[in-house]
């Protein structure tokens, strides 16, 4: 088994990895102060398969878990969720001591953590994250959180978890789209930090896409430890943390435009990178060959690299990432990588230079 730290003072916590690790999850959650009343949230595609391994490991270790079923997808990080779940909460009596176990991918952690942030101001939780997205990425750090009408989330805090468990079997029923679409997050991880990390999903690519565990143990493990080194500097954002958001800035508003359901968030951001990455010869002389092995990474993963936007679409990208979060004062800023393991942040780039590149 493999454990990252996250250093945060009091608010530290452990992300183990490995096979298997949902048939001692009631053991792994005994070595964690917990109360015994527990709230397993998870949806119906990951309810069916691993819910009961779960409940019956927590039950055998002594916990006494409820299990709260909701339904799989973008929809259900709304309020209407939450206020469904807090009423099960309440009528199964959790109280300050209780804790609640998010099982399932980066919709129901956020959701579920949100909800733990927030029942009887605040109870502990435990992430059991169950796509590839959500081991390497939105388990990690604490922000939860849920949708508004108005976007996405855009109501939330941070608030983090005593405990997240990956474990890679789970990955084996992730269907084949969504498992390519985590891995733009683990390249970019690469990308932005560590160019022998790049180099080794090069090298360890076909092994990666047949999911071996051994491999996606080692690369989820070092994912892992570069998001908890850079949150540990940048807890609540505003400062290192926006490295993270490589490829986003063009990824979200790609997601925007077309309506939250065409492109999977790895597929946009793989878009995004591919851009942002172009973008990084233009204005900081990332070299050629780095654009082109970014470039050729995510073709291999048979991702998405280029928007194929007609100039109608194109204004509306324009309008979606002038309203993105990240804007201040009405400037575009990115994330740019000045070699691949290297990357600087609040880099403004001129709209006509990203026409430019949107064009090529
Ligand atoms: N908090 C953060 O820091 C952070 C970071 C990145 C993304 N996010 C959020 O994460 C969400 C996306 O998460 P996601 O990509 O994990 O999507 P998801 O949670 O919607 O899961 C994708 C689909 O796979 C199914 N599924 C999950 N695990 C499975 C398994 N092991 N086997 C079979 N099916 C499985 C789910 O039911 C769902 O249908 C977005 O809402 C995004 O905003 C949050
Ligand atoms: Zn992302």
């Amino acid at each position: 088994m493999r454990t990252v730290h996250v250093p945060l003072g009091n608010r530290s916590y452990d992300i183990k990895i490995a096979p298997g690790l949902i048939d001692r999850f009631g053991r792994e959650c005994a070595r964690v102060k917990l109360g015994a009343r527990c709230a397993i949230i998870t949806d119906t595609n990951v309810g069916k398969r691993y819910a009961k391994a779960v409940f019956n490991s927590l039950a055998t270790a002594g916990f006494s878990p409820v299990l709260v079923i909701v339904q799989p997808g973008e929809a259900a990080k709304s309020l209407k969720t939450v206020q469904a779940c807090y009423d099960q909460l309440a009528l199964h009596r959790l109280e300050r001591r209780s804790f609640i176990v998010a099982l399932g991918g980066g919709v129901v952690g956020d959701m579920a953590g949100f909800l733990a942030a927030t029942y009887l101001r605040g109870i502990a939780f435990v992430q059991v994250p169950t796509t590839l997205l959500a081991q390497v990425d939105s388990s990690v750090g604490g922000k939860v959180g849920v949708n508004l009408k108005a976007g996405k989330n855009l109501v939330g805090a941070f608030y983090q978890p005593k405990l997240v468990l990956c474990d890679l079997e789970t990955l084996k029923t992730l269907p084949d789209r969504e498992f390519r679409a985590g891995l733009a997050e683990v390249i970019k991880y690469g990308i932005i930090y560590d160019a022998r990390l790049f180099a080794q999903i090069e090298h360890d690519l076909p092994k990666l896409l047949r999911r071996d565990p051994k491999t996606l143990a080692v690369n989820i493990a070092r994912c892992c430890e570069i998001k908890a080194e850079v949150v540990g500097k940048d807890e609540t954002d505003g400062g290192p943390r926006a490295i993270l958001n490589f490829g986003h800035t063009i990824g979200h508003a790609i997601e925007n435009i077309s309506g939250y359901g065409k492109f999977l968030h790895g597929e946009a951001i793989s878009i995004g990178q591919v851009a942002a990455a172009k973008l990084s010869h233009a204005v900081l002389g990332l070299p050629e060959h780095d654009v082109a092995r970014i470039e050729n990474i995510f073709r291999r993963v048979g991702l998405p690299v280029q928007t194929g936007l007609n100039s109608s679409k194109r204004q509306k990208l324009f309008h979606a990432m002038r309203l993105d979060k990240k804007v201040s004062g009405g400037e575009i800023k990115f994330v740019l990588a000045e070699k691949i393991g290297k990357v600087v942040w609040n880099q403004r780039v001129p709209e006509g230079q990203i026409h430019q590149i949107l064009d090529s």
